[in-house]
């Protein structure tokens, strides 16, 4: 080999990089101080964001040794039972956790959600034929933009006139849609959709920035997207919840690696999925499981959003962006009402060991993002510090 490294070199280099990691990995404690650290991280990132400290703990111990096999979870093929087992039991926990009747197709594919923004439509919608979509954020319009490239466009509203700080409503599905297709939460804006249309068309939605946070009638929709990368475990897979009735009507010759049928008859597995993503989101809704599922998540998101906004609100040195009826639960967003302040608060909150809190470059000021596993004494830190600065600049 070249550069002098013999073959048995490197083994025994690798493998003394294994033996003598475990005991130091798993003795960080991913949300407490080390002794590099200082202090407690709080992570309000968008995504990929916060997941809970048990799956960091099984993830990384899966990465040295998979359930005692000897082997890493990084390089066990795809098509050998135990992924196998893996797969099954992410698929298993989706249906358990949203309560899916049998009709429904779960697919874990690669291409995060703005590939389904084209896949959608490439499936669903024949040239010549319309889908009704609402504008109601920065990623609903891209769905639009992409959807436009395979058939006609019906815009059900959009909220683009104020920055997408509130959703439109008041609007009527017309008759004759190939399908509806709705952002459940803008992440980047902190909007959520709370109401749902009454109608025969198809229901479409990304759900990439609220899925398995709070309980919907996940039956009544047709097809249900999302990344995974926020509320469900990392980057590199998006799930796909769909309804097979609605598959082979586009009328058009679709790659095989696009068309979600060839996906279906491979059970997620055309060709080699992304292992470790999956495997990460399964163990994202064991946890899921263990906190007493969507029902028993959906109060602490609450009771986490009220903590902020209330402060929020109580603080006029804080300014939330978002009209009150349409606020996220997930992605909370706001300006300081002096512009001139939002550079100290922010290097307030790094120093205090907040991070993600910086707004979308499209909107501004700050946004703090309350995903599942973010623990709830991150927002109490966050509001002590709003509640603290408010006291000194107000
Ligand atoms: C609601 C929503 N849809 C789509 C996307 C795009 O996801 P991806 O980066 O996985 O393509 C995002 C990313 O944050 C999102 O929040």
């Amino acid at each position: 080999m070249h550069n002098g490294w013999g073959a048995k070199h490197l083994v025994k280099f690798a493998t003394s990089q294994i033996v003598s990691r475990p005991p130091r990995l798993l003795a960080v404690n991913l949300r407490h101080p080390t002794k590099q650290q200082t202090h407690v991280v709080h992570n309000f990132n968008s995504g990929p964001s916060v997941l809970p400290k048990v799956v960091f703990e099984e993830a990384s111990r899966a990465i040295l040794d998979f359930n005692n096999t000897g082997l890493s979870i990084l390089e066990i093929g795809h098509r050998t039972p135990l992924f196998q087992a893996v797969m099954d039991e992410a698929v298993a926990l989706i249906k358990e956790l949203m309560q899916l009747s049998d009709d429904k197709e779960v697919l874990f594919l690669h291409g995060g959600a703005s590939t389904q923004f084209f896949q959608v439509p490439m499936n669903l919608l024949p040239a010549g034929a319309t889908a009704a979509y609402l504008d109601g954020g920065t990623w609903g319009t891209k769905a639009i933009k992409e959807a436009r490239r395979f058939g006609q466009v019906h815009v059900l509203g959009s909220s683009a006139d104020k920055n997408y700080s509130y959703l439109p409503h008041d609007w009527q599905v017309p008759a004759g849609m190939q399908y509806v297709h709705i952002t459940s939460n803008n992440t980047i804006e902190g909007t959520q959709q709370h109401e749902w249309p009454n109608t025969d068309a198809p229901l479409v939605s990304d759900m990439s920035s609220d899925i398995m946070s709070r309980q919907l009638d996940f039956n009544r929709f047709d097809l249900i997207y999302a990344g995974a990368q926020k509320n469900m475990g990392a980057a590199g897979v998006n799930l796909v919840i769909i309804n097979k009735e609605l598959l082979g009507k586009a009328e058009r010759d679709i790659p095989a690696m696009l068309d979600y049928r060839q996906h279906i008859a491979n059970g997620s597995m055309l060709n080699t999925p992304p292992v470790f993503a999956v495997y990460v989101c399964m163990l994202t809704l064991r946890w899921l499981k263990q906190q007493g599922g969507i029902a028993g998540i959906e109060p602490i998101n609450q009771a986490k959003a009220r903590l902020l906004y209330d402060a929020l609100e109580r603080l006029p040195v804080f300014t939330p962006t978002v009209a009150p009826a349409d606020r996220s639960l997930m992605n909370v967003v706001w300006v300081m009402q002096d512009p001139a302040l939002e550079a100290a608060f922010l290097a307030e909150c790094k120093a205090n060991g907040m991070v993600g809190i910086k707004g979308h470059r499209s909107v501004g000021g700050f946004r703090a993002s309350l995903y599942n596993a973010l623990e709830m004494s991150s927002v109490e830190a966050l509001v002590a510090l709003m509640e603290d600065f408010a006291r000194r600049h107000g």
